[in-house]
């Protein structure tokens, strides 16, 4: 048995803990065998762990905590704390081993409810599970998502070689800002959605880089933001924006404009990987 599991970018620039797309790379599980312990033979560096305490394991543990012990592969082009969705991709492949292996039948609801409720928020798992463009909102203790095609274009993914922990790039954030400024950041993210949904990649292009939510505060962690927002209106870029909680950054281009863009950012003083991804339509 194997699973499949897209990266993913969250937030989108105003879609704060709300916005997110599946990417093409991906973390792959595979079964290998029944085992006396759970062991996972993974490609993610010396400090994941590869018993049973790996946040894999225990995610399926608390789906289904009467799993027996298996002999696990996984392996993944997703960089760790990076901003897309590596520890997301874990958790939902979590959910779908245990799904799996107990014929569980989970709904897509269900496994997004699930994952939510472990992550905190939808904004990654909802697109990791679902593929494509995902608005989701987690109130009450339910979450509703809605998924919808995302319009065609190149996401080139500037990730540089340096982590930043969600934690850290969450306690930033203010407790609260004014009513006024949350008004505007809401009609901000209400447009960009909105254009999404019409086609209109170059409207939805300008409001993700007038984020009020998060980016101004993250942006001393992230200087490079600025940077790359400069070569891609410099170049024909719909727009730039944090992916998730960055330190990566996704610019989304039209095709024809990605080699120059690409060129450019390869001349950042910054060390980083940069990919030329497309949004995955499929999810798990
Ligand atoms: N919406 C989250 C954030 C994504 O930006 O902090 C990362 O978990």
């Amino acid at each position: 048995m194997r699973i499949r599991i897209p990266a993913t970018s969250a937030n989108l620039g105003p879609g704060f803990d709300s916005c997110g797309i599946a990417l093409s790379q991906y973390l792959s599980i595979e079964v290998l065998e029944d085992a006396d312990e759970w062991i996972i033979h993974h490609n993610l560096g010396e400090e994941i762990p590869k018993d049973k305490s790996n946040l894999l394991i225990q995610t399926a543990l608390s789906v289904a905590p009467n799993l027996t012990p298996k002999a696990l592969k996984m392996t993944s082009d997703i960089p760790l704390a990076r901003g897309l969705g590596s520890s997301s991709s874990v958790i939902v492949g979590g959910i779908e081993l245990a799904n799996r292996l107990n014929n569980l039948s989970l709904s897509q609801k269900e496994k997004v409810r699930i994952a939510t409720e472990i992550e905190g928020h939808p904004d990654n798992v909802a697109p990791a599970i679902c593929g494509d463009f995902v608005v989701a909102s987690y109130v009450d203790g339910e979450v509703h998502a809605v998924k919808h095609h995302f319009p065609m274009c190149d996401v080139i993914a500037f990730v540089p070689d340096h982590h930043l922990l969600t934690t850290e790039s969450r306690s930033v954030l203010p407790e609260s800002m004014p009513y006024k400024e949350a008004v505007q950041a809401s009609s901000i993210a209400n447009v960009m959605i909105a254009a999404i949904l019409n086609g209109n990649l170059p409207l939805a292009g300008v409001m993700m880089e007038k984020d009020k939510w998060h980016e101004n505060y993250r942006q001393q962690l992230v200087p490079h933001l600025k940077q790359i927002r400069k070569i891609g209106h410099e170049l024909g870029a719909y727009g730039a924006f944090l992916s998730g909680a960055g330190p990566t950054v996704l610019v989304l281009s039209p095709e024809e404009k990605t080699n120059e863009i690409v060129g450019r950012l390869n001349q950042l003083p910054l060390s980083a990987a940069i990919h030329v991804l497309s949004v995955d339509q499929e999810g798990i």
